[in-house]
């Protein structure tokens, strides 16, 4: 090699190593679940010497699903939107990695932040890593050990590439371990759901008025027994006939001893008309909203007997907020919520969700505790170590970093 060629590639190596010293750290969101766990992120890492962009694939796009939340939750407008929308797996995941390509030759960042377990978790994810960006994983190492959902392929194939892993309950660092990851990647601070939850406790909508702004008479919900509220979008659940059918059966029975407030997600949605399935709902006992925005969710969760629900969030937030969950679903990768919380898994089966109903109704219903660092302030914990963690890999003291432009 000459010396002028020497010369020009410890250039660009002091090119590269400034780009990435300056580089803002690049925080993404793709659907519903990844703004409530963003917002706090973003609060957070304004307090630190860290320049942030936000970046939403369009994974969700519908003004309900979308701009709602961020409206609700004060998240600022994202700095770059790549409007990918919807589509089969494949094609949604490619279209994240080609629009999110450029976004990172563009905009040079330090590291890429990504929450949950979506598939723009893992798409920007392997976009980064391949183009050796650091990543961090918020909500790491959760495990349902069922690989038929597709989330549980995006969480095990994001951990396994990201640099800075940062985990919501103690045996998430036990799954990460069993697949070799190793300890230093691994960084317990708590849930960043509760941050947004207790943030936002305040300013919950009244259940009443949600029901009244949809034309429904709030009155229905003062009997006895309160009312329940469910979340159904999982495709295990909603997109076969005969399974939605025998969910929605067993969900009007339910409905024989409290009003359900059900939150319809648009798949949720659409496949009740597909399936010609719109009878099995009694319009004064099943009470149909369009998807809700995050006040009005926290408002009906907080007042409600029980939650039923096939969410990974909402078996966290009723365990925040000690309110009975039964999880249509045969397994949880937040088991916490069973162990210590208020969750019981249920699955499909209709004796079991009868049986916990009647349980709950019968004033039996788990209390549950609120697990360890669910205190509000994981936001705080990611972005002190996020901010240390770039410090060390770039060699760049706090001090010059915040004198950065
Ligand atoms: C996605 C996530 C899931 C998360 C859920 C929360 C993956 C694999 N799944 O599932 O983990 O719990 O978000 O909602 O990433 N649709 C609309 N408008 C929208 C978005 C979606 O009408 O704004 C409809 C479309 O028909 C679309 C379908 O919902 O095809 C599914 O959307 P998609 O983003 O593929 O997955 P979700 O079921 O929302």
């Amino acid at each position: 090699m000459s010396d002028k060629q020497a010369g020009a590639n410890i250039e660009q190596g002091v090119d590269k190593r400034a780009e990435e010293r300056h580089g803002p750290v690049l925080c993404v969101v793709g659907a519903r679940p990844n703004f409530t766990k963003m917002a706090p992120i973003l609060r957070a890492l304004a307090a630190q010497p860290l320049p942030a962009l936000l970046l939403h694939t369009g994974q969700h796009y519908d003004e309900a699903m979308s701009e709602r939340l961020f409206t609700d939750l004060r998240l600022p407008r994202p700095d770059i939107n790549l409007g990918v929308g919807s589509g089969s797996h494949a094609v949604q995941t490619a279209e994240v990695m080609r629009g999110f390509e450029p976004v990172l030759d563009a905009q040079k960042p330090s590291c890429v932040v990504v929450v949950g377990d979506v598939n723009s978790t893992l798409a920007c994810t392997l976009v980064a890593v391949k183009k050796g960006i650091a990543v961090a994983h918020v909500e790491a190492g959760l495990r349902s050990g069922d690989r038929t959902m597709p989330e549980e392929i995006n969480r095990v194939l994001t951990d396994q590439v990201a640099d800075r892993l940062y985990t919501t309950e103690r045996s998430a660092a036990a799954n990460l371990h069993r697949e070799g990851i190793a300890d230093e990647r691994i960084c317990f601070v708590g849930n960043v759901m509760i941050d947004t939850l207790r943030f936002n406790q305040p300013r919950a909508h009244a259940p009443a008025a949600t029901l009244a702004a949809h034309g429904i008479d709030p009155t229905l919900l003062d009997g006895a027994q309160g009312y329940g509220v469910v979340t159904l979008h999982r495709p295990s659940n909603v997109d076969d006939q005969e399974t939605l059918r025998g969910v929605l059966q067993t969900l009007a029975t339910a409905a024989q001893q409290l009003p359900l407030v059900f939150a319809l997600h648009p798949r949720t949605r659409n496949n009740i008309d597909r399936f010609e399935l719109g009878a099995l709902i009694e319009p004064r006992r099943m009470l149909l909203l369009p998807p809700q925005g995050y006040l009005e969710m926290l408002g009906l969760m907080s007042g409600a007997t029980v939650v039923l629900t096939d969410s990974g969030g909402l078996q966290e937030e009723t365990t925040a907020l000690g309110v009975p969950c039964l999880t249509l679903r045969e397994n949880t990768e937040r088991p916490i919520t069973v162990e210590q919380g208020t969750n019981t898994i249920v699955g499909r089966d209709r004796g079991a969700i009868l049986h916990g109903l009647a349980e709950i109704l019968a004033g039996r219903g788990k209390r549950g505790r609120v697990p360890e660092l669910w205190d509000g302030h994981a936001a705080e914990r990611i972005a002190a170590d996020l901010a240390r963690w770039l410090q060390r890999r770039t060699g760049l003291p706090t001090r010059e970093r915040r004198s950065q432009p």
